[in-house]
């Protein structure tokens, strides 16, 4: 499927690893010159040679604290001073912790919401008008069921996650108008950094053991196994293209059949 982003711009929070990276990959694939932002300096340099190695596209790496607003701002600017102007916006860059009501402190809640909430409203919010000048643009909100299927040891991601629900269909509305589209996309059990560490804190919290932990999480997917990146990635790559022209306002699940709802 000829899918017509050769020559477009992007910018990947938490492009540096697991679902991030995939996406920021199969962009570049496609020909779109892709700006990947997270902290570790080394890691994102790595990702971004060997993202622009493999694909021949333009990656530029630009290490950001996404929780500071400052930081961010800077970021936003330095990716649009490599790339111009930016067509589509992958917010990825999550890190909230598994806990319960009793063992999440405020600055866990604050931090994750600054990271996720706040990191996701505040990049779209750069990014958005002068797509919606040149009547073009794609922002895509990687999410997680917990937000419409809460989970009590994950309260906090629970919370924030269906804010970004929220946020993700109201954004969409104000930008249709300028055919910016605006789609959320909720993984399940994705094989990344992310999953193992989810697994051991859920363990702890259930006390089991990681595999038993990780066979209750892979008991709840249809399909019967944790997904990869490169699963997640296609989806968000199709949904950037003007294949997908007439999808905004919606969250979509990817997670191998997990959630049953109507
Ligand atoms: N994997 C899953 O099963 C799963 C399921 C549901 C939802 N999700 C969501 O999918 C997204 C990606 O998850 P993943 O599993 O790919 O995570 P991951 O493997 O942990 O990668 C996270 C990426 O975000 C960056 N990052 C973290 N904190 C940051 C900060 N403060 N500022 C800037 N960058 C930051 C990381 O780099 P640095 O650490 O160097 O900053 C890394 O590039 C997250 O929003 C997550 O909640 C994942």
């Amino acid at each position: 499927m000829e899918l017509g982003l050769a020559g477009k711009t992007a910018v990947i929070t938490g492009g540096s690893l697991g679902i991030g990276r995939a996406i920021a990959r199969e962009l570049a694939q496609e020909g779109v010159a892709v700006a990947i932002i997270a902290r570790d300096a080394g890691r994102l340099d790595a990702a971004a040679a060997e993202i622009a190695r493999e694909t021949n596209a333009r990656c530029v790496a630009v290490p950001a604290d996404l929780t500071d607003a400052g930081q961010l701002a800077a970021a936003i600017s330095k990716a649009q001073a490599a790339l111009g102007d930016i067509d589509i916006l992958v917010n990825n860059a999550g890190a909230t912790p598994m806990g319960r009501i009793g063992d999440t402190q405020d600055e866990t809640w604050m931090k994750s919401i600054n990271l996720k909430l706040m990191g996701y409203m505040r990049c779209a919010r750069l990014l958005t008008p002068a797509m919606r000048q040149r009547r073009w643009g794609r922002v895509i909100n990687i999410i997680g069921r917990s937000g419409h299927q809460p989970r009590p040891n994950y309260i906090t991601g629970s919370a924030v996650n269906a804010s970004l629900l929220s946020f993700t269909l109201a954004l969409a509305a104000e930008c249709a108008p300028d055919n910016v589209l605006v789609t959320g996309v909720n993984p399940g059990p994705i094989a990344t950094p992310r999953w193992d560490t989810v697994v051991s804190q859920g363990a702890a919290d259930m006390g089991r053991s990681a595999d038993a932990e990780n066979a209750a999480a892979i008991s709840t997917v249809a399909l019967g196994r944790v997904g990869t990146p490169e699963e997640c990635s296609g989806l968000v790559a199709f949904l950037c293209s003007d294949r997908a022209s007439f999808i905004t306002g919606t969250n979509i699940d990817i997670d191998g059949g997990g959630t049953r709802c109507i």
